[in-house]
């Protein structure tokens, strides 16, 4: 695996790669790198001819409260388990040079990111989708693969790739879960014992939606307010929303019918931990 940190250096291997006919498959990460991350990583693998990993804590993308410093890295450990993997290349830009001095062009998409964690997390997908269509105009993938944990941004993002003409498929991988249910996450690391076990609520919840859909319950408000009872049962857990919304434009449903996101964020002490699932789908 070739590591790169300039920005010019993965442009040559970009045209490299493309000369020889070559597809690329791109996954672009903070790092802290976990089983669902190496979902996508070896989705890529399957797909595509070469297989690109961008590792890059994005401050863009953090709010001036948020845990940007505190955010959790391990370049050596993550370099290791994707070579194991069999990945290419390894991307690992500087703040300086994806963020020089002066810097000031931005992407939004309106309505889509304001919505569940856009309410309590304004700016974070202007600088999701900042970040993701440097890096593919850097990478230059046909293919770049997302979690479905983060299903809000991969909504995001895929409005973005459809209304700015770009040529690559977006593609999401289900969310890997820990045995308990727990979806994988880098933050999940700032659980204490006590909180990890009430963590579990959230899959617990979302299996409650569906197992209430399944036994006929279409009323959006009462399968979110069962939900919420369950939850405020754990006296750590603090709700930030809950929302039933259609999987594509994310606007709230009254009736439930599939496709539809049921998607919560909720803070286990001081972390803030998002999952969902899609309706008529197994929480995978
Ligand atoms: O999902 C993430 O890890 C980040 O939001 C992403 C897509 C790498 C952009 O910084």
């Amino acid at each position: 695996m070739k590591v790169i940190k300039k920005i010019d250096e993965m442009r040559r291997a970009v045209s490299g790669i493309k000369s020889r006919g070559m597809s690329i498959g791109f996954v672009p990460t903070m790092g802290y790198l976990h089983e669902g991350h190496l979902s996508l990583v070896r989705e890529s693998i399957r797909k595509a001819g070469v297989t690109v990993v961008s590792i890059f804590v994005n401050p863009a993308q953090f709010g001036p409260r948020e845990d940007f410093k505190e955010y959790p890295r391990d370049l050596n450990r993550d370099s290791e388990v994707l070579e194991r993997e069999g990945v290419d290349y390894l991307f690992v830009p500087e703040a300086g040079e994806m963020y020089p001095q002066g810097y000031k062009t931005y992407v939004e998409v309106h309505d889509l990111q304001d919505k569940l964690c856009g309410r309590s997390r304004p700016g974070h997908f202007r600088g999701v989708c900042t970040v993701v269509l440097k890096l593919f105009n850097i990478v230059n993938p046909d293919i770049s693969f997302f979690g479905q944990k983060d299903a809000q941004q991969a909504a995001v993002i895929k409005k973005m790739v459809a209304d700015l003409n770009m040529n690559l498929q977006i593609v999401t991988v289900p969310t890997v879960r820990e045995p308990d249910g727990l979806a994988m996450s880098s933050r999940n690391t700032y659980l204490n014992s006590e909180e990890r076990k009430q963590a579990t609520v959230l899959y617990q919840a979302l299996n409650l939606s569906q197992k209430l859909w399944a036994q006929g319950e279409k009323d959006a408000k009462i399968i979110r307010q069962q939900m919420t009872d369950l939850i405020q049962k754990q006296p750590l857990a603090n709700i930030d929303y809950i929302s039933i919304a259609d999987a594509v434009t994310l606007e709230e449903l009254d009736v439930v019918k599939p496709p539809a996101l049921v998607s919560m964020a909720v803070r286990i002490g001081e972390t803030r931990l998002i999952d969902n699932v899609v309706v008529g789908q197994r929480a995978n």
